[in-house]
Order: structure tokens, then sequence, then C-alpha cells
């Protein structure tokens, strides 16, 4: 692969409060110290049409929210994303850094929700505009610690962080399930050894490891 003219597409996965964000930084400004556009997003939103989706999927007053219109939200906001955003970027060669992309749907809604991997890859089907990450790291950090960093933070929790925990776990399990499957895409980041939270520093160097290999 051509690491001057090839799109590089990599998202982050990973429960609340896994440091997904920081790592992001991270890793933009080491590609941009390389002299590579990077344009970094997130889901749902990361276009107008999709932020206001995003609101009606985050917002605690959407109680009652069917799990397959969730699953049509979050892959409504996906479609817009990829097709104004994403596509195009790829094709300029620039690398893009998503926190979340459509593995969110198979963990949350696939199996949180358990509408299952094959209804979520149908629909995701059309979203997705026949984009794939090149690369996705999970950063694993068990649902309890996430939830209870979450609650500890004292900001306001939204629709999904107000979920039951068996929610949070059946969707960290379904992380780890999906690394499994991935073929090698999904790499896991552990966050913690053992009860030691790991540097930042530490964790963005296993990233720059993983995306060395992938460009090289
Ligand atoms: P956000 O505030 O972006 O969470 P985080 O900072 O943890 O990324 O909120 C996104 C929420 O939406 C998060 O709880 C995960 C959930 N989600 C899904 O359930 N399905 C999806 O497809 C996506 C993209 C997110």
């Amino acid at each position: 692969m051509n690491s001057e003219k090839t799109g590089f597409f990599i998202s982050f996965e990973g429960n609340d409060g896994s440091g997904k964000t920081t790592q992001i930084r991270l890793l933009a400004q080491w590609f941009e110290s390389r002299g590579r556009a990077v344009l970094q997003l997130r889901e749902p939103g990361g276009t107008p049409i999709g932020e206001k989706v995003r609101d009606i999927l985050l917002d605690n007053a959407s109680s009652g929210m069917e799990p397959v219109t969730e699953m049509m939200l979050y892959a409504a906001s996906r479609a817009q994303l990829t097709r104004t955003v994403i596509t195009p970027a790829l094709k300029r060669g620039d690398v893009v850094i998503c926190d979340r992309f459509v593995d969110s749907s198979y963990a949350y809604q696939g199996f949180g929700r358990g509408l299952g991997m094959e209804t979520v890859q149908a629909v995701n089907l059309v979203a997705i505009d026949g984009q794939m990450p090149h690369l996705t790291f999970f950063l694993d950090l068990d649902a309890d610690t996430s939830m209870a960093r979450r609650n500890a933070s004292g900001t306001e929790a939204d629709r999904l962080e107000n979920e039951e925990m068996d929610f949070h776990r059946r969707a960290h399990d379904g992380y780890l399930a999906l690394c499994a499957a991935s073929g090698g895409r999904i790499k896991r980041i552990p966050v913690m050894t053992g009860l030691v939270q790991r540097t930042q520093e530490e964790v963005a160097l296993e990233i720059r490891d993983f995306v060395l290999d992938l460009l090289s």
C-alpha cells in the first residue's frame, strides 16, 4: 500500500470512558507530524444532519425508542457521514479517524439490544457506502469500571449511559466477540494492566506500532 497516496480509515471503539478521545487526538497529531491530512470524526454525528440524529439518539426524552428504530437512526447518521465526508476524504488520500463506526452498532444494538449480527449487518450494508475501517482499535475497559468512571465524572448521563449495567456488559462482551471474528482488523488494546491504568503514552505507542504495520 502506498502510504502517501492511499487514504486510511481508522476507527476507535470501546465502552464510554475508555480514553478514545485522547488516543484519537494523539494519533491524529502523529499523522499530521508526518505530513498527512487528517480528518477526525465522531459517530453518531460528524455532519449537520448526523448531529441532529445524535441529539435524538442521546436525548433522555427519547425513552421508549424501539431497538430497531435506534439501530436505523445510528445507520442513518452513518449513511450521511460515509457519503458526504468519509468516502470523499479517502478518495483524496486523507487519513480518516472516526470515534466509533459500524462496530458500535454490532456491539450496542446487535449484542446490547439483542438484535443480532445479521439484522445489524443487513441495515448497515446500505449505510456504510462500501467503507470499512482498515484498522480498528478496541480500547478495552470493562463495563463496570467504565460506568463507575462515568458516574464519577459529574456530567449528566445521556440516554445510552442511563441504560442498565447489563446492557453495557453485553456491549463489552460483543466487542470481544467482534475482535475474535474480525480476522485481525480489530486490535484489542487493554486500558488496564490488572488494577493499574496504563499511561496514555504507553497505549499510544502500542497503537502507533499497529499503524506502522499497516502503513508498511
Ligand atoms: P458518545 O457520547 O459519543 O459516547 P462515547 O464518548 O463513549 O463515544 O455517545 C455515543 C453513544 O452511542 C455511546 O453510548 C455508544 C452509542 N452507540 C451505539 O449504541 N450504536 C452506534 O452505532 C454508535 C455509533 C454509538
